[in-house]
């Protein structure tokens, strides 16, 4: 597979550079950009963003090893988040992680075979006031409950 951006992205890249007084200032949402891209973070995905960045490799698997948003390792179409912390878990949040969990059959961090699904147990995702909250993707839905969920996992097939 070929790890480059084309045109458009490298557009992109250079805007978000140009916002920073430093290049490497840019990472994070280049970082974002490749994730969107390729799906996961791999080893050429990160030397590729350290090229464009002029980084070190190890700065660069610093920052995505950092933050639990990057993937390491290839992830689901449906990346599926449930907050099990103090808001979202006093409104069974914990509960909704495991009927989740053995609904989809997969764990914490794991992607089911299919490669549909994957299944992320998260801290609080600033959105207490709508606990408990349950992601997909890039979208946020609150005050769920389990058949809520179960009817949101359904209309993604
Ligand atoms: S505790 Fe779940 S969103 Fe804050």
């Amino acid at each position: 597979m070929q790890i480059e951006f084309n045109t458009e992205e490298l557009q992109e890249v250079q805007k978000h550079i140009s916002k920073y007084p430093e290049k490497k200032a840019a990472i994070m949402p280049v970082l974002w950009m490749a994730q969107k891209k390729w799906g996961w973070l791999s080893l050429d995905v990160m030397r590729y963003v350290s090229q464009l960045l002029d980084l070190p490799l190890s700065h660069v698997e610093g920052v995505a090893s950092f933050y639990t948003m990057y993937f390491k390792k290839p992830m689901g179409k449906y990346h599926v988040q449930v907050c099990t912390n103090v808001s979202c878990m006093l409104r069974k949040g914990d509960e909704i992680y495991k009927h989740v969990a053995e609904k989809l059959g997969i764990k914490h961090n794991e992607c089911s075979e299919d490669g549909f699904y994957s299944l992320e147990e998260v801290e609080c995702m600033g959105a207490c006031g709508g606990a408990p909250v349950v992601v997909i993707n890039e979208d946020f839905y609150e005050n769920v409950d389990i058949s809520k969920v179960d009817d949101l996992l359904t209309s993604l097939k």
